[in-house]
C-alpha cells in the first residue's frame, strides 16, 4: 500500500500493459484514473469490485481538450494528479516501412504515440509544479532504441518519446517532477494482433529469456518508478525486454 493518497492517471488503461498498470497502482493503494479511447471503465470497475479506488474517462490522447477534461475530472475527484503513466499506443506493422508507409498512417502513429505523450505531460506538469512535484512514466519501445523491421513511423515516434522525456526530465528536475521511460520488448498483449505461430516462435527465440513478457512485468517497473524506489531516478530509459537490446 505504498501509494496510498497518491493519484495516478494511466492512459491505455483499457487493455494490455495499461490495464495491468492501472490494476497494480490500485493494489499499491493509489487512486487510479483509468483513461482510454475505449475500455477504461471496465478496468476501473475491476478495481472497484476488489475494493480499490478508481474512476474512468474516455480520452483520445491526441486531443488537447480531452486532456483538459481529464485534469479537471481528476482534480475534482482526488484533488490533483501525482503520477502520469502514458501507456496508450498504436502500431501498424503491415505497411510501416520508409517506402510503404503513407502520410495518413505516418501522421496517425506520430499523433498517438508521440504527440499524445507530449500533450499528457503538457496537461499534468503545471499541477505538479504547483503541488511541489510529480512522477511521469512514458512507455516507448525497444523500437525507439534499435532498428526493427516494419516499424518505421513507430520507431520515429518511440525514439521521439525517449528524447522528449529526457529533455522534460532535465527541464523540470529542479522542480521535483521526475520523468522516465520504459522501453518494452515483446509483450503478450492485443497490440501484437494475430501473429502466426512461426512468428511467435521467432520472437521468443530472439528474446534471450526465451519468452514474451507479461503486461504485469512492465506494470511493476512503472509502479516502482512512481513510488519510493524511484525517488532519485529521472531522465532514464529502462529496457524491460527479456534481454533483447543487450545482444
Ligand atoms: N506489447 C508489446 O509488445 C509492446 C512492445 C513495446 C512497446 N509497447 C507499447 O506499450 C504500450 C501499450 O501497448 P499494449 O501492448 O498494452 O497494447 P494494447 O493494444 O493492448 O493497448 C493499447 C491501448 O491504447 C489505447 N489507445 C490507442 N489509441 C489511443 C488514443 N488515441 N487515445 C487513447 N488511448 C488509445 C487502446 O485503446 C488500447 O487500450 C503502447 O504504447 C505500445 O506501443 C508494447
Amino acid at each position: 500500500m505504498g501509494l496510498r493518497k497518491t493519484t495516478a492517471v494511466v492512459t491505455g488503461a483499457g487493455s494490455g500493459i495499461g490495464r495491468a498498470t492501472a490494476l497494480l497502482f490500485a493494489t499499491a493503494g493509489a487512486n487510479v484514473v483509468c483513461a482510454d479511447i475505449s475500455g477504461a471503465e471496465a478496468t476501473a470497475e475491476a478495481i472497484r469490485v476488489v475494493g480499490g479506488i478508481a474512476s474512468s474517462i474516455v480520452l483520445d490522447v491526441r486531443r488537447q481538450s480531452d486532456w483538459a477534461q481529464l485534469v479537471e475530472q481528476a482534480t475534482g475527484e482526488y484533488g490533483g494528479i501525482d503520477v502520469l503513466a502514458s501507456v496508450a499506443g498504436v502500431v501498424a506493422p503491415a505497411t510501416d516501412t520508409a517506402v510503404d508507409q503513407d502520410e495518413d498512417g505516418w501522421q496517425r502513429i506520430i499523433d498517438v504515440d508521440l504527440k499524445g505523450v507530449w500533450l499528457g505531460m503538457r496537461a499534468v506538469i503545471p499541477g505538479m509544479l504547483t503541488a511541489g512535484g510529480g512522477r511521469i512514466v512514458n512507455v516507448a519501445s525497444m523500437a525507439g532504441l534499435i532498428g526493427l523491421p516494419n516499424l518505421a513511423a513507430y520507431s520515429a515516434a518511440k525514439g521521439g518519446v525517449i528524447s522528449l522525456s529526457r529533455q522534460t526530465a532535465i527541464q523540470y528536475a529542479a522542480k521535483n517532477v521526475l520523468v522516465n521511460v520504459i522501453a518494452p520488448g515483446i509483450i503478450e498483449t492485443p497490440i501484437l494482433g494475430d501473429i502466426p505461430d512461426d512468428m511467435r516462435v521467432t520472437l521468443k527465440s530472439a528474446t534471450p529469456l526465451g519468452r514474451m513478457g507479461r503486461p504485469e512485468e512492465i506494470a511493476s517497473m512503472i509502479v516502482h518508478l512512481a513510488g519510493a524506489g524511484g525517488s532519485f531516478i529521472t531522465g532514464q530509459v529502462f529496457a524491460v525486454d527479456g534481454g533483447w537490446t543487450a545482444q
